[in-house]
């Protein structure tokens, strides 16, 4: 388990020979000195000292220290359940009842942190998403399966390529937020109706065309991982975009009003870190 003392520059990745036009995001020693101010040990949680603070370390070990429902959205984004090496650690593919029992550890010790009116988000590929909807159930509220486009990565010569990812969208109870009108979605307008006194109907003129602000479903093709050109790029292998993580935050939270966690950050911004 690495400590704050024990976290390195990653010198391997700021040494790398990249292209002109690569901006992957890395740290130098003065980055990582005042990064590290905003780190906070698990073991160091007191009162509400976390607010505004990343907590880098075992998840498990913040939850227990975290006061009761105090979350209002919680993004998970655990290991998948398939071969990865993250940094010096590597995740195994294990029997899926085996992943299965390892998510209801986890999603058992987020729940007490979560206030009765919550939404949580869940990550996984298709193999992961079978034990997420199984153990998520046994916890939480599920309201849909969200699949979004993740156009990356090599063709197989026997397979399918693998082109999406899932989010679930749970909650807690009956309540919670989910501001509709903040994700909608812009797209073109191929039929401009009007109505009788030739207003546009549900769409709106502009000098760049017509569109019309649609209602966001649970298939995204409007999302990308980011791209080695792309400024908010790291060396994480499984970085999810910030649009990605912008959509959730912005249909589900309140501006101002709300505590947020992401137990499985990017390595760049770190809330918890084995
Ligand atoms: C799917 S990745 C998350 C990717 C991240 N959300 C992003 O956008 O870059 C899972 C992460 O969880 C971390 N992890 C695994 N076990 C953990 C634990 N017990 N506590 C905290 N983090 C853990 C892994 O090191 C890995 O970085």
């Amino acid at each position: 388990m690495a400590t704050l003392d024990s976290l390195q520059i990653n010198r391997t990745h700021s040494a790398k020979k990249r292209a002109p036009r690569n901006r992957t995001l890395t740290t130098n020693t003065s980055d990582a000195v005042s990064l590290r101010t905003r780190l906070l040990r698990p073991q160091e949680i007191h009162g509400e000292n976390w607010v505004g603070r990343t907590i880098c370390g075992n998840c498990f070990e913040a939850f227990e220290r975290l006061p009761a429902q105090t979350v209002d959205m919680l993004i998970l984004d655990p290991p998948y359940n398939l071969y990865k090496k993250f940094g010096g650690q590597e995740f195994l593919r294990v029997p899926v009842e085996q992943y299965t029992d390892w998510l209801r550890i986890l999603f058992g010790a987020t729940k007490p942190l979560l206030k009765p009116t919550a939404t949580v988000y869940i990550c996984g590929d298709w193999l992961s998403s079978a034990s997420i909807f199984t153990a998520a159930s046994e916890f939480f509220e599920i309201r849909n399966r969200i699949t979004w486009e993740r156009e990356k990565g090599r063709g197989a010569l026997s397979n399918w390529k693998n082109s999406s990812e899932d989010v679930w969208f749970c909650t807690v109870s009956n309540t919670y937020t989910f501001n509709v009108d903040a994700v909608k979605v812009r797209r073109r307008v191929i039929a401009p109706y009007r109505q009788t006194n030739g207003q546009p109907k549900d769409w709106v003129q502009t000098d760049k065309g017509n569109f019309r602000d649609t209602h966001p479903s649970n298939l995204w093709t409007d999302i990308t991982v980011p791209f080695w050109s792309m400024p908010e790029n790291t060396d994480h292998p499984t970085q999810k975009s910030e649009k990605f993580i912008a959509k959730l935050i912005l249909a589900s939270s309140d501006p101002g009003k709300e505590y947020g966690s992401r137990p499985f950050p990017r390595q760049r911004d770190i809330v918890c870190r084995s």
